[in-house]
């Protein structure tokens, strides 16, 4: 595989045109940025290109509009505080309000890359995505990743090729079908894994638990089963739940143990199961999250995912938070600045994590500098 040129080997930046592809894709509510974490993550590669005399111009996507302009994804609120943040940075308009983004037209890349001299792919959340914005520019001009980028390729891939062990990989999030070729690509690698969130129900629902009206996915039975059979030879361990936390038929909270009766809906991992996880994460040397262990949104059920994001704040072992909405849960108990590396990529951590390559990245291996 050949080598990701990085900025160095851009060469001389100075007096140049570069454009920068960003993941500026930040929640947004009304209008309003509420977490501003993706755009600050930018700022090292910004900064280290104007410093150098280059002009920078950003370009990023924000929610899926489509194809089409869309003011409620607009960049408006985004520009504002890039300008805050980085005066006199450009940031062109939503890539996405052109259906060109998403279908990689050379006719899009033309427009992208006229009057620009070099490219810089920084946008790691998107990596995972053959758009025109990240795999059209690298065809044509100079182009490297970005320190952002640079520093999760690094991360993520440690993880996958060379873990200190006990490795751990702690899996939540409603769905197990998102997050099937992970799990599968992770049980090469780990010693253990951590199931919480609603996809605890599909696997406990394999091995023959009762889980209520919890919410489950009933095709991936087998497939649960499959996993844990798989795990179960090859001498690694999948921890379930012991307790849970939910509601009764009658919708009040309630706790309950592995099984849950008719009506009930599992919405949170009980006390003893998050007690039992820390202690899982605190003997781990590498811990790797994605996804939240509960509703934890809600008051009522967040007390399983802030345990948990507790313990990867309190062990010793070089810990890895997966982006999305395990880093929403980390911020909200403000525990973000205590784990190693918060990912600023969802579904591009997991995708690098299983197949270790993204097209963002074999984009720029294929870049005339590299
Ligand atoms: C993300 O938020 O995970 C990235 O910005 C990618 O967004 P997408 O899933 O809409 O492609």
């Amino acid at each position: 595989m050949s080598r990701i040129p990085t900025l160095a080997d851009l060469g001389d930046v100075r007096g140049k045109r570069v454009l920068v592809r960003t993941d500026f894709n930040v929640p947004m509510d009304g209008g309003v940025i509420t977490d501003d974490f993706r755009i600050r993550a930018a700022l090292p590669t910004i900064n280290w290109l104007t410093e150098r005399g280059a002009t920078v111009v950003t370009a990023s996507h924000l929610g899926r509009p489509k194809g089409q302009p869309n003011p409620k994804y607009s960049m408006d609120a985004v520009r504002a505080r890039l300008a805050e943040l980085a005066p006199g940075v450009e940031l062109l308009e939503n890539l996405r309000f052109d259906a060109g983004e998403e279908g990689n037209d050379p006719a899009f890349v033309a427009k992208l890359t006229d009057g620009i001299d070099m490219y810089v792919d920084d946008a790691f959340g998107a990596c995972h995505r053959a758009h025109a914005s990240i795999v059209g520019p690298p065809t044509s001009l100079p182009s490297a990743m970005g320190l952002l980028l640079q520093k999760e390729v690094e991360v993520l891939l440690g993880l996958r090729n060379d873990p200190k062990h006990p490795f751990v990989a702690v899996l939540g999030g409603s769905k197990i079908s998102d997050k099937l070729g992970v799990v599968e690509a992770l049980l090469n690698t780990v010693d253990a894994l951590v199931i919480g969130g609603a996809m605890c129900f599909t696997f406990l629902s394999a091995q023959g638990y009762s889980i209520g009206d919890s919410l489950f996915e009933p095709d991936q039975v087998e497939t649960c089963k499959r996993l844990l059979a798989q795990s179960a030879a090859s001498g690694k361990t999948i921890h379930l739940p012991d307790d849970l936390v939910g509601v009764d038929a009658a919708g009040n909270f309630a706790t309950f143990g592995r099984s849950l009766p008719d009506g009930a809906k599992g919405f949170d991992i009980g006390p003893g199961s998050a007690a039992a996880f820390s202690d899982v994460i605190m003997d781990a040397r590498t811990v790797f999250w994605n996804g939240p262990m509960g509703m934890f949104e809600d008051p009522r059920f967040e007390a399983g995912t802030r345990t948990v994001a507790q313990a990867m704040a309190d062990t010793k072992a070089f810990t890895v938070v997966g982006g999305g909405d395990s880093a929403a849960a980390l911020a909200q108990f403000r525990l973000d600045d205590e784990v190693n590396h918060v990912s600023t990529g969802g579904g591009a951590s997991l995708e690098l994590l299983e197949l270790g390559d993204l097209p963002g990245l074999a984009a720029l291996r294929g870049a005339p500098n590299a």
